[in-house]
């Protein structure tokens, strides 16, 4: 098959919830324990991004080719006019995977394809990285704004496979129905042939001496037994290791609390059934 790249995004219309943390470890893993070519995009560029949780902060402050010229009209103008522009939009990581970090042209670009026809809004992402992404890695990972605006539509077009991060309370059953329901309602309008899914929800930030926590995993269980996955545990490890550029993997299991070693395992089961999923559909 040419074009036998596997993408996923994740996407919970709320912040603080782990969903960059969770896209990095996940990418970490991959690359790490699949042995897969891994790229990650970040188009939610809020305070902790992708670029900061790998140290690369300073070094994608002002890049010279930014993400968001993919949403512009200009981008095919661009794409043949500048020599290596996709490989001068990409920074290496110490931890395997490639990232594409935000940039501050996304909200703008957000706002001028409100003026596009719906018909040629949302298949910005998709067509980049079928171009150029696709032909260079295995797996090319999302992380959203938590906001249902046109840049997100594009990534849940473009990726079409969801991972849900829930911080567990009252409200978080009812954001994953609302979810479900998004994309349903992007799976049944008719102007395209994009068909994003949910494949994998789990807690995080799980405090292991609450009850909540442990019923908010079981209710997971129950009601999406395919595709729920095993909690992560709250962990200072996580917060701190992110304020160093590197995520739990990059930590010998000495240098963890519990907390720690038991969430970066659970990354690691997360990421192999979220492959499987992958590899299934
Ligand atoms: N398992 C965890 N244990 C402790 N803190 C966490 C954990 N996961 C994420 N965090 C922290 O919670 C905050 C929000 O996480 P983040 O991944 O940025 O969420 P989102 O991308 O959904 O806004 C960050 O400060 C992060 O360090
Ligand atoms: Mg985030």
């Amino acid at each position: 098959m040419v074009n036998a790249i596997q993408r996923a995004t994740t996407y919970v219309p709320k912040g603080g919830v782990g969903k960059t943390t969770s896209t990095a470890h996940i990418a970490v893993s991959a690359h790490n324990d699949h042995g897969l070519d891994t790229l990650l995009i970040d188009l939610a560029g809020t305070q902790n991004d992708l670029a900061t949780q790998f140290g690369l902060a300073d070094d994608v402050r002002d890049p010279d080719a930014p993400i968001s010229a993919v949403f512009s009209e200009n981008w095919s103008f661009i794409r043949e006019n500048i020599d290596n522009v996709f490989e001068r939009m990409v920074f290496e990581t110490d931890e395997g995977p490639d990232l594409i970090p935000a940039d501050n042209g996304l909200g703008a670009e957000d706002n001028n394809l409100a003026n596009v026809p719906r018909e040629n809004r949302y298949d910005r992402l998709e067509r980049f990285i079928t171009d150029e992404v696709a032909p260079r890695y295995d797996l090319v990972l999302l992380d959203l704004p938590g906001k249902e605006d046109n840049i997100t539509i594009n990534g849940l077009f473009a990726a079409e496979n969801v991972i849900a991060p829930l911080k567990p309370g009252e409200f978080e059953r009812k954001q994953l129905e609302n979810l479900q329901r998004e994309l349903a309602a992007i799976r049944d309008d008719g102007d395209h042939d994009a068909q994003p899914m949910l494949q994998l929800v789990f807690a995080t930030m799980v405090d292991s001496t609450t009850n909540l926590a442990d019923e908010f995993t079981n209710v997971l269980a129950e009601e999406y037994p395919k595709i729920s996955g095993p909690p992560i545990s709250e962990s200072a490890n996580i917060g701190n290791e992110q304020a160093n550029g590197r995520t739990l993997f990059a930590l010998s299991d000495d240098e963890l609390y519990d907390t720690g070693r038991r969430a970066r395992e659970a990354y690691r089961q997360l990421t192999t059934s979220l492959l499987e999923r992958l590899e299934a559909r």
